[in-house]
């Protein structure tokens, strides 16, 4: 079974063709990266502007393999993001699906981004490697999610961040560093060449599985803003202290609920230092999607897309954006 994945929820416009939920026929992504840049972060109006221009293009190459004949569904991110971001996917995927007959499927996001680990190019992930039950650290731009799946389609969420999300916090600090954007990249080549040795803080919120990064930031801006700081220790750092809670928060709860894998995903994911603390600390398998997967992308949404047709979810043309989506 084919299907075509279409992904415009935020500032990457993006189409794949997935077969059985693993197999990556193509996996084409249009970043915007360069034209945020320049403003520091993302702006919405640019963004879904964006989007109208380069989604048929996208979604052409990445039919480009593929006759539409042997496409059998289309899966199309429809929340959480940005409203009119969203609205460009949707309303494209809906058109295709009525001038080609066929079924369509409303994939959210966050649920996609687990379903990266399903996909054969995730190095441990390949299809029948994912054992259930299994918690999910999604950490996002915009979401720092801990979620047990007890099956497909079964999320049930044990935690989530009461300010900023670790993506958010990583561009945030980078902005504070004249690093620039997006800041988690930045931040992991800046810390190479420094020492994790700043007193920063932890927000352990003993007792309950939510996280925190705000008084982090805070932290940072009051080190900075004393002056005499390294930019490479204090992105060393900063990194340091966000790993250190996510690992140990999400694996602390792996042990409650003894889960038979940790799955990692959302931008955040790609960074190195948080999965090599991860691979060292766990008692359990962790599965982490290859860099270019754990950000933004349609392969994942059309994974996803699979499974929820796998489960009869079929959409109807009355399918709608939802910015604020949330899962379990
Ligand atoms: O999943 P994603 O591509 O988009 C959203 O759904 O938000 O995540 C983007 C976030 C950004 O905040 C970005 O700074 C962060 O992921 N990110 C990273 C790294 N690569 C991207 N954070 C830390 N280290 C990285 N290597
Ligand atoms: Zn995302």
């Amino acid at each position: 079974m084919k299907i075509l994945g279409v992904e415009t929820s935020c500032d990457e416009t993006a189409a794949a063709v997935v077969e059985d939920g693993s197999r990556i026929i193509s996996d084409v992504v249009a970043s915007q990266i360069d034209i945020h840049a320049r403003y520091g972060g993302i702006v919405p109006e640019i963004a879904s502007r964006q989007h109208l221009l380069t989604i048929i293009p996208v979604i052409s190459q990445a039919m480009t393999e593929v006759s539409w004949q042997d496409i059998n569904g289309i899966a199309v991110t429809f929340g959480p993001g940005l409203a009119g971001s969203l609205l460009v996917g949707v309303n494209v995927a809906k058109a295709i699906a009525l001038a080609k007959k066929l079924p369509i499927t409303g994939v959210n996001h966050l649920e996609a981004h687990i379903y990266a680990n399903w996909l054969d190019s995730s190095p441990a992930g390949e299809k029948g490697r994912v054992k259930f039950p299994c918690l999910c650290l999604v950490v996002s731009g915009g979401h720092s999610d801990l979620v047990l799946m007890k099956g497909h389609g079964q999320f049930e969420k044990l935690g989530q961040t009461l300010d900023d999300a670790a993506g958010e916090a990583f561009d945030k600090a980078a902005r504070l560093l004249g690093l620039g954007y997006p800041g988690g990249p930045a931040i992991e080549q800046a810390a190479r060449s420094g020492i994790p040795c700043l007193p920063l803080p932890r927000a352990w919120l003993k007792e309950s599985h939510d996280f925190s990064f705000s008084g982090l930031k805070t932290a940072l801006w009051h080190l900075v803003h004393k002056g005499g700081i390294s930019v490479a220790d204090a992105a060393a750092s900063f990194q340091l202290a966000i790993v250190d809670v996510l690992v140990a928060k999400t694996i602390e709860a792996a042990k409650q609920l003894e889960v038979k894998q940790i799955l990692l995903s959302g931008g955040v994911a790609a960074n190195k230092i948080l999965t090599q603390h991860f691979l060292a600390n766990s008692p359990v398998p962790v599965l982490i999607p290859p860099p270019h997967l754990c950000t933004d992308n349609a392969a994942m949404v059309a994974a996803c897309g699979y499974y929820h047709f796998q489960a009869g979810k079929i959409s109807g043309y009355d399918l709608d954006v939802v910015p604020s989506l949330g899962l379990g």
